[in-house]
This record gives structure tokens, sequence and C-alpha cells, in this order.
């Protein structure tokens, strides 16, 4: 019988991708997959492996210590990694508890499971973010973590918990940092996929401030082979940024998806700015290139027009994600946008 490991936040976006991304690549492994199914957590996202013999859902929180020692005696668990969390920006501004909870505390919790029941491997999946906005340059892993947003602080906070339980007790984790991802499963609340949608469906495009915030986005698929192959042959106690290097203006990203979709610029609506609205992220990728021989395979262009298709075809699955709680969160963040009237 091959290996199990424990994927938690699978049924999110990255995390449903990567389960399907590793158990197409590993013919002999098994998943588990630990999700609290919040209002980013999704079953449908998976639907194509629910009868599949090496994958196996458990409904739960990761803060819920008792439960994923449970998980990992059972299955006989090898590894774990790590994403479940709260991940929008925006929301951690409306309300920053939950992100401490489920990023913070759920962590400490995997964090102890692994000590305790000495699971070989866990990879905690953070983010760019960490080292807040860079003006010029490029973050490498050993600059200083300066979050900006709640959401920032909560994903730094995990890493210095990690870090302190490498040190301390010799637990075999490993933290990532990615750049912006998107592609399939995105959901709707992030630039990409609203953007997207919105402009199918010929609504304002909301764009933050000036528009003109740089992010380097990075196609899911090359974020999950660059996971595996960090979970399989990357250090213990070291920190990995993982980054395509496009990088590309919020207007430019804005502009690009207009132009597949043949819509009108005049969708465009420059809105208030994001509060403590990070100008730029920029990662320095030398370590996961030259150690790991990690490279991304997708261009930006073709990437997005990969994304932009699979949201032309699978307008069900977003349409049924843009329910009534969706739009309680999009009235509270952009207030009623004008269809008619344009700044663009
Ligand atoms: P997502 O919001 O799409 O999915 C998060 C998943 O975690 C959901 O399925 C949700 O139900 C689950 N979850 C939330 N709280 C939970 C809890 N307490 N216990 C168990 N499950 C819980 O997020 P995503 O965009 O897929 O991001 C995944 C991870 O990658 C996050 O840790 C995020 O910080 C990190 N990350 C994301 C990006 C990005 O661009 N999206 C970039 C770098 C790093
Ligand atoms: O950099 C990695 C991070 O990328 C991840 O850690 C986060 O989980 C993920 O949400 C993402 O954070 P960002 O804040 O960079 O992504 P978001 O899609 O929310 O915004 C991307 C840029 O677009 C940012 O400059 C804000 C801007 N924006 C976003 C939205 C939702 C707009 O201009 N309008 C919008 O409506």
């Amino acid at each position: 019988m091959g290996e199990t490991i424990l994927v938690t936040g699978g049924a999110g976006f990255i995390g449903s991708n990567f389960i399907r991304y590793v158990l197409q690549v590993e013919p002999e492994l098994s998943v588990v997959n630990l999700d609290a199914l919040t209002y980013a957590g999704n079953l449908a996202n998976l639907a194509d492996l629910a009868h599949s013999e090496r994958y196996h859902f458990v409904y739960g929180r990761i803060q819920d210590t008792a439960l994923v020692e449970r998980i990992c005696r059972q299955y006989n668990v090898t590894g774990i990694i790590n994403f479940a969390a709260e991940s929008h920006v925006d929301r951690s501004i409306h309300s920053a508890a939950p992100f401490i909870d489920t990023n913070v505390v759920g962590v400490l919790s995997l964090l102890e499971v692994v000590r305790r029941l000495e699971i070989p491997r866990f990879v905690q999946v953070s983010t760019d973010e960490v080292y807040g906005s860079v003006s010029h340059g490029f973050s490498t892993e050993e600059d200083p973590l300066r979050p900006n947003s709640p959401y920032a602080a909560s994903k730094a906070s995990a890493d210095l918990l990690v870090r302190s339980y490498v040190q301390t007790y010799g637990v075999p984790a490993i933290i990532t940092r990615a750049s912006n991802n998107y592609g399939p499963y995105q959901f709707p609340e992030k630039l990409i996929p609203l953007m997207i949608t919105n402009a199918i469906e010929e609504q304002p495009l909301p764009v933050y401030g000036d528009g003109q915030n740089v992010r380097d986005w990075l196609f899911v698929e090359d974020h999950c082979d660059a996971l595996w192959q960090i979970y399989r042959k990357g250090r213990i106690g070291e920190i990995y940024n993982i980054a395509s290097g496009e990088q590309r203006r919020n207007i430019e990203v804005v502009e690009m998806i207009l132009s597949f979709l043949q819509k009108p610029t005049a969708l465009i609506r420059f809105v208030a700015d994001r509060p403590g609205h990070d100008r730029r992220y920029a990662l320095d990728t030398r370590k996961i290139r030259e150690e790991l021989g990690w490279q991304p395979k997708v261009s930006f262009e073709q990437g997005l027009q990969q994304t932009i298709q699979w949201y032309l075809e699978n307008r069900q699955w977003w349409e049924a994600v843009k329910d009534q709680s969706y739009r309680a969160y999009y009235q509270q963040q952009y207030g009623i946008l004008s269809a008619e009237d344009s700044n663009g």
C-alpha cells in the first residue's frame, strides 16, 4: 500500500487543485482532505474525485487537535500540507478575529499533532504578503517580515510559530511563500475571477486606487508542482519563495481580461483604495530554482487565457458560489456600482 498524506483546506482553491494534481502525478499516493467548508470551501471543487479510493474527505477544523490526531492515527499519515486558512485580505480588514483563529491557532494545533505523533513532514503554505510591500528589488527568504494587513500578520505569525517548533522541538517543517495564484476554482472575491465573472456578466469591474499596484501572477498548477517538489525534496527548517516572475499592474490584468472577452474598458470603475494596500510584491526565487530545479511552465498570457476559458465553461460553478452570502459580502465591500456610469 502507498503512503497517505493529510491535506488541510483541500476544498478551497489551491488545495483542491493540489489534491487533483498530486493524485495524478503519484499513482500510489492517497490523500485525506480535512476541511471546515467555510464560504471558500466547496466540495464541488473535487466532485470528480468523490469516488476515488485514494481520496477521503473529513469535515472539521484544524483547530480541533483531537480530530487531527485521530485522522493521522487512523490513516497512518506520513505528512501534512496545510492550505487551510482565511485567505482574503479585504475580509481580514472587516474582521480580523477569524484570521487569528484559523491561521494562527489552527497552525499551532497542527504543529502540536506533528510534534506529538512525530509526523515526518509538515509543509506550511504561506505567502509573499508576509514581507510587506517592496518598492524595488525582490524579497529573499531572509528578509524581515513586515505584514501590513491582518491577513498578512496572521500568516507571518504562523510562520514564526512554525520556525519556533523547528528550533525548539525539531519538528520537520518547511515554509513556502508563494505569490498571487490564479486558475480554475478560485473564489470570485479575488481579483482575477472577480473581474472575469463580472466582465462576462457585463457588470462593473472595481479597481482599487489608481490600479498601479503590482502583483506577480503564478498559475495554480505551477504552484502545486512547486509544493510537491518542496514536500519531496525540500530541506527541513527552510523557507522557499515561489513565484513566476510575471509581474503585472492590476490595471493591465483587468484590461487583458476585457480584451480576451472582447468587453469594453468602459466597465472599469476606479473605487476607493484598500486600506494599507501593498503597492508591490516581488519574490527572489533563486533558492527553489537552484536547489530543486523548479521553474514555472505556464506563461501569464497562456494561464490567463486558460482560466478565462474555464470560467466561460463552468458558469454553473461560479453562479452557485455567488450566493446570498456572497452578495451580502459584495454589497459591504463595493456598495452599489452603477452599471451605466463609467469613469474607466
Ligand atoms: P481559499 O480561501 O480558497 O481556501 C481555504 C480553504 O480552507 C477552504 O476550503 C476553507 O473551507 C478551508 N478552511 C478555512 N478555515 C478552516 C479551518 N479552520 N479548518 C479547516 N479548513 C479550513 O484559499 P486559497 O486561495 O486556496 O489559499 C490556500 C492557502 O494558500 C492559504 O493558506 C493562503 O494563505 C495561501 N496562499 C494563497 C495564495 C493565493 O493567491 N490564493 C497565494 C499564496 C499563499
Ligand atoms: O500574494 C499572495 C496573496 O495573494 C495571498 O496570500 C492571498 O491569499 C490572496 O488573496 C492574494 O492577495 P491579494 O490581496 O494580492 O489578492 P487580491 O486578489 O485580493 O487582490 C489583487 C490585487 O488587486 C490587489 O492589489 C488588490 C486589487 N483588487 C482586488 C480586488 C478584489 C482590486 O483592485 N479590486 C478588487 O475588487
